[in-house]
């Protein structure tokens, strides 16, 4: 019975473990990241983070193409700071106090999987 349980538990661990390992070294979650950015970022950066919004003809400079070689070469670190500090003189905003690390996380995967 206790041999049992034991078993139980230590299956659960595997499992449970299991998704987060396969996820590194990227640790956000895409799909919660693309639920963030249809809330706050598609606006700008439109639909498909082509930089392709209504916005985007007001706006100087246009927002970033975050599917271009330019955002995609950066790396999270520069992704991050970007998203939490915003980027001054243009309409990008710092979402610091919208965002925890958690968040940030699944915004940056959900970019990462922008595609051209
Ligand atoms: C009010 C419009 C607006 C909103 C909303 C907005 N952005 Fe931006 N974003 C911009 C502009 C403008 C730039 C700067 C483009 C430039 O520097 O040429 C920018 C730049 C960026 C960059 C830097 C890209 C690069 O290659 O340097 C990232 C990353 C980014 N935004 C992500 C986001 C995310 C994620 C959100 C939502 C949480 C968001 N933005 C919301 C307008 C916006």
């Amino acid at each position: 019975m206790r041999a049992g349980v034991t078993l139980a538990v230590v299956v659960w661990v595997l499992l449970g473990a299991m998704p987060m390992g396969l996820a590194a070294p990227g640790k956000g979650n895409p799909a919660a990241g693309q639920k963030l950015y249809l809330e706050s970022c598609q606006n700008c950066h439109g639909p498909s983070g082509k930089g392709d919004s209504e916005m985007a003809a007001y706006l100087t400079p246009a927002p970033a193409n975050l599917t271009s070689k330019a955002t995609q070469e950066k790396t999270d670190a520069q992704l991050r700071k970007v998203i939490q500090e915003g980027r001054p003189g243009t309409a990008m905003t710092g979402y610091a106090a919208a965002f925890d690390e958690e968040k940030l996380d699944d915004i940056i995967a959900y970019i990462r999987s922008l595609k051209p």
